[in-house]
């Protein structure tokens, strides 16, 4: 394993901005990880994996792990279904691409999603209405402090809205080395519930969908709407759509009866973020090189040489403007270093 001095992260983090590790290694086994957790020369760890889910507003101290573990393999199979273990360094959407062409169901609404899969659970990455909960069966993780191995089961990962044990009690505490995935061989439990991806398919002329079928009407709407991070640079929403009480509700919705909502529960109502941030007057707006996706509120975009500085900046303005207008507060999804 080769440490290298002062690496620029540019090209390791989907918003592709400029910030340094000063020590920088990768890894390539779950062995190599370990080694590197037990280096005492760097006493604070930064673990990397696909860098699409946080915003580097400065450099990094200390040492920078970046999990490059690859492999697909079957744990289980029957007539049905499969179990497949997918280690933390495959990248998503090639794994969703895998599983179609192996003609491996309950991943297709999760097309397009940038990052790796090992970083999938820590947020329960979820579009169209599918969440990785509904497909995970386990992840492995390999403790930091100790470096010992666990297991984490669906119920142990505590799966919520863009959250995850990963992200509340063991934040910070596990680094996931693979995760296991069900999946379907046959008879597709098709999830085309969600408004976009009917029309989307009604547009393609599909009337008896696939998932293959699924995925591209989800890759047409997600391409239509999201940039691409590889020509601007992006974290996927940048804002987690907030969600209110009953009393909170309502009365918002007395002051904006046009607002698009989906109640939760009795007492939950959650309103779109990029719905408020629209209203708000930022869609499309530009401040220096950060800015405003034109399609999609939620996402703010680099424009090519804004700082994470900059891109934070404009993330409070925001939230700023949309508490001052409407009483109510958004917060980041992006994990801001
Ligand atoms: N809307 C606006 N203006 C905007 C954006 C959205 O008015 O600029 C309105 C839309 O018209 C619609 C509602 O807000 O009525 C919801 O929009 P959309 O269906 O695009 O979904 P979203 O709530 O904005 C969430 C996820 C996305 C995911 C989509 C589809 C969060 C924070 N975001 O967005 O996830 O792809 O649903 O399921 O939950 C991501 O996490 O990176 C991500 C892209």
């Amino acid at each position: 394993m080769q440490i290298i001095e002062n690496k620029n992260l540019k090209q390791l983090n989907t918003f592709g901005v400029n910030a340094f590790a000063k020590h920088f290694v990768e890894v390539n086994t779950v062995e190599e990880l370990r080694v590197a957790l037990k280096d005492n020369r760097f006493p604070d760890k930064f673990i990397l994996g696909g860098g699409s889910n946080m915003l580097l507003t400065k450099d990094i101290e200390g040492l920078v792990i970046h999990i490059n573990l690859k492999g697909i393999s079957i744990d289980f199979e029957d007539e049905n279904s499969v179990h497949l273990k997918v280690m933390a360094g495959e990248n998503w959407h090639q794994l969703v691409l895998n599983c179609l062409e192996n003609n491996y169901g309950g991943i297709e609404n999760l097309s397009l999603i940038p990052g790796n899969t090992g970083t999938a659970p820590i947020q329960n990455i979820g579009a169209y209405g599918v969440e990785l909960k509904d497909v995970f069966v386990s992840c492995e993780a390999i403790n930091v402090e100790s470096g010992k191995h666990k297991t984490f089961s669906l119920e142990k990962c505590d799966f919520g809205y863009r959250s995850s044990v990963f992200k509340t009690i063991e934040k910070g505490n596990y680094i996931i080395t693979s995760v296991t995935l069900q999946l379907t061989k046959k008879d597709h439990n098709l999830n085309t519930g969600y408004g976009a991806i009917q029309d989307e398919l009604t547009k393609m002329q599909v009337t008896h969908p696939t998932i293959q079928d699924v995925s591209k009407a989800v890759i047409a709407i997600r391409q239509s709407k999201l940039p691409d991070p590889k020509e601007l640079g992006n974290s996927g929403s940048f804002f987690k759509n907030p969600v209110v009480d009953k009393a909170s509700f309502e009365n918002f919705l007395a002051r904006f009866p046009e607002a698009p909502y989906y109640k939760v529960s009795e007492n939950a109502y959650k309103i779109p973020a990029g719905w408020l941030i629209e209203l708000a007057g930022f869609k499309g707006k530009r401040f220096g090189d950060a800015g405003v996706h034109e399609n999609q509120a939620l996402v703010l975009v680099n424009y090519g040489n804004a700082s994470g500085g900059e891109i934070l900046e404009l993330s409070k303005k925001i939230r700023q403007s949309v508490l001052n207008k409407f009483g109510i507060a958004i917060e980041p999804e992006v994990n801001v270093i």
